[in-house]
């Protein structure tokens, strides 16, 4: 075994990997990360780290085209980008226009099969074909969503709701203790 110093195994702490089987369904990947999940982000009070991480592990997990948060903005009440993997993403969201902004008004889950048949989808990228947006709440007010797109079509359904499900309300039940 190396013999690493303490503060470097103390550093190294948080940078688990997933191990996860190549040949794993979705719904395993799933109930994986879910068992993980607290352990993952559970000791880092900082948000931004967290959700840094969280959209790192999805990508890794399911390799999306884009996965990431926007966040809301309450003095401009606009979604701003945070953090993602993935390509060059639109900074700013408005209400009533996009699946984002849909998930925050309507304050649920948006499963969208195929974006060119959502009216006013905003296409940050040409390549993304489905999408799916769930809101993250806390207090009873949606505070951010987790927004995924994918380049297949019919890529995303209730299933992906149902297992992201518990990872969404992981962060908002802790999104005011984070700083
Ligand atoms: N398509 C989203 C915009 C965000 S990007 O997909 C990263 C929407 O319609 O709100």
């Amino acid at each position: 075994m190396t013999f690493r110093p303490r503060f470097v195994r103390y550093l190294c702490r948080m940078a688990e990997t997933l191990a996860l089987a190549p040949d794993a369904s979705r719904k395993q990947r799933y109930e994986a990360l879910s068992n993980r999940w607290k352990s993952l982000l559970g000791n880092e009070p900082n948000s931004m780290a967290n959700l840094a991480n969280a959209a790192a592990v999805l990508k890794e997990a399911f390799d999306w085209h884009w996965v990431g948060f926007y966040l809301v903005d309450k003095q401009r009440d606009e979604l701003v980008l945070g953090p993602f993997q993935g390509p060059l993403a639109c900074t700013r969201l408005h209400h009533g226009k996009g699946v984002c902004a849909a998930a925050w008004d309507e304050a649920t889950a948006q499963v969208v099969p195929n974006v060119h048949e959502f009216e006013g989808h905003v296409a940050c990228s040409s390549l993304t074909e489905s999408e799916l947006v769930i809101p993250i709440v806390s207090a009873d007010e949606v505070v951010a969503v987790l927004d995924i797109d994918s380049v297949n079509r019919d890529d995303v359904s209730a299933a992906d709701v149902a297992g992201l499900t518990p990872l969404v309300d992981f962060l908002g039940q802790n999104w005011k203790a984070w700083e």
